[in-house]
């Protein structure tokens, strides 16, 4: 059967009209039970070359265009890009610096850029009201004023961003400073962005069509590319690596460890380095977060393949149901390294809770419309409200310091919510998985809020004055409005 009609037969079959397919396959027991249906993972052979994306410095010239690109192997589909293919430049500057991007739009429609994670005057941080018309272009003045780290930009026009980033438009941006040059840490060949994408086909093309249940659960798709290519590998040398992981996936979670017994070294996370590396055999990573990792290739033999793989980690949802893999490391080279993981990287100072002049609760789990509503299809909201450009839903004070509690209890869908203009910290997670993770001890700007989980955090808003906006990055329930305004004053 075709994903699509068997989209539509379970939802025939589904016990409530908003679900859809996830509840559907609960019923599913084992991985057999599930091949051929929606969403399986198609794994590839491997045998491409990873890319790395090109690295600018300083200055930047995005041209969002129609482009190709070879995605699946001797197939090339229409993409978007900002360089040439599929994806932009990652752009580096230094903390201190300020960067200049001129983005052009040769799109047929409006769109703009945020940099995800990076705190900026409101004019510069890609509201969706911000917008290059289609033909049109914008300049962004960039005043870097933050720890090193990964952090990434992807477009940000209201209801057409899960489409633009799906078709290709998203890169990294990575900053760096005096305390992480001070580590040392593998660099050059040996660090190496990863960018993590699922996507969906149809024939050689991308396709980008979600249907009603599809703006539910999010759209998943069926090859997992890393860097714009579908199941690559890499050389590698018997020695430490530095890898700069985003999930830049529009609905896809990942569980991500490697194959023989090697662990991840998590040394940092969504606003930079953690105050101490953390090794673990495999770690959670919902889209828009990402993961600094160091992996220890140094005791392998010449001719050792290793996978990056994503286990299985849910019976519920079908996302969490398959095991597969996502990218080959082939280790042709021996190495005399004398890198040692650091013991220390960082200090993160924990904001303290007494010092919060406000606790907002926000309910994530409610579903406006859809059956027995006021007709129309089913959507998520933040506290029974979906998105309205010019609306405030809240003004917080320049400077102060709030928690902000995201309660998904009652909710069926995984939600990981992003704040702009602020980085925050974790204080604590109750219900569902009831802790707080290894890449959840750093800063962070995307935090996963599974079913029945309330996650609790805690941030100092900067002196930048403005609106801006928090939402779901599941794109696909940020385009269809579970998104709110926030004033800073
Ligand atoms: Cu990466 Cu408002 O998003
Ligand atoms: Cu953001
Ligand atoms: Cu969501």
């Amino acid at each position: 059967m075709k994903r699509r009609e068997f989209i539509k037969s379970s939802s025939l079959k589904a016990i409530t009209a908003f679900a859809g397919a996830s509840v559907f396959l609960k019923a599913c027991h084992t991985e057999e039970d599930m091949i051929g249906e929606p969403n399986w993972i198609v794994e590839g052979s491997f045998d491409r070359p990873l890319i790395i994306p090109s690295m600018t410095n300083g200055t930047a010239f995005l041209n969002a265009q129609l482009s190709t690109y070879e995605i699946l192997k001797g197939r090339s589909s229409a993409t978007l890009s900002y360089a040439n293919g599929l994806l932009g430049p990652t752009i580096r500057a230094r903390n201190g610096e300020i960067v200049n991007v001129s983005l052009q739009n040769n799109l047929s429609e409006e769109t703009n850029i945020h940099w995800h994670g990076i705190i900026l005057p409101e004019n510069m941080d890609g509201h969706p009201k911000d917008v290059a018309t289609a033909g049109g272009s914008l300049n962004y003045d960039l005043p870097i004023i933050q720890r090193a780290g990964t952090y990434w930009y992807h477009p940000h026009s209201h209801g057409s961003t899960a489409k633009q980033v799906f078709m290709g438009l998203a890169g990294l941006f990575i900053v760096n400073d005096d305390e992480e040059a001070a580590l040392n840490l593998p660099s050059g060949e040996f660090e190496i962005p990863i960018i993590i994408q699922d996507k969906h086909f149809e024939g050689s093309n991308l396709d980008y069509s979600p249907n009603d249940d599809e703006m539910m659960t999010g759209y998943l798709g069926e090859q997992i590319l890393v860097n714009g290519l579908h199941a690559p590998y890499v050389s590698v040398s018997s020695e430490w690596y530095r890898f700069r992981i985003l999930n830049g996936s529009t609905a896809r979670v990942y569980n991500l460890g490697l194959t023989g017994g090697i662990h991840l070294n998590v040394i940092g996370a969504d606003g930079g380095l953690l105050n101490t590396p953390e090794s673990v055999s495999s770690i959670l990573l919902g889209p828009g977060e990402r993961l600094d990792v160091l992996i220890d290739f140094s005791n392998l033999p010449v001719g050792k393949e290793i996978f990056l793989v994503s286990n299985r980690f849910s019976e519920y949802n079908v996302q969490g149901r398959q095991s597969f893999d996502l990218l080959k490391f082939k280790v042709d080279k021996t190495s005399t390294s004398s890198f040692t993981l650091p013991s220390s990287l960082s200090t993160i100072t924990s904001i303290n809770p007494n010092q919060a002049s406000n606790v907002r609760t926000f309910n994530i789990a409610k579903i406006l419309g859809g059956e027995g509503g006021h007709g129309g299809a089913a959507k998520h909201s933040i506290n029974g409200k979906t998105f309205e450009m010019e609306r405030v839903d809240e003004i917080v004070n320049a400077g102060s310091t709030e928690i902000w509690e995201f309660d998904n209890m009652l909710g069926e869908e995984i939600h990981p919510m992003h704040i702009h203009g602020v980085q925050f910290q974790v204080l604590e997670r109750t219900g569902g998985r009831n802790q707080i993770l290894a890449s959840e001890k750093a800063w962070k700007d995307t935090v996963l809020v599974m079913p029945g989980e309330k996650v609790r955090l805690i941030m100092t808003f900067p002196q930048y004055t403005g609106m801006f906006v928090f939402h779901c990055h599941n794109l696909e329930h940020e385009d269809d409005g579970m998104m709110l305004n926030y004033r800073i004053e």
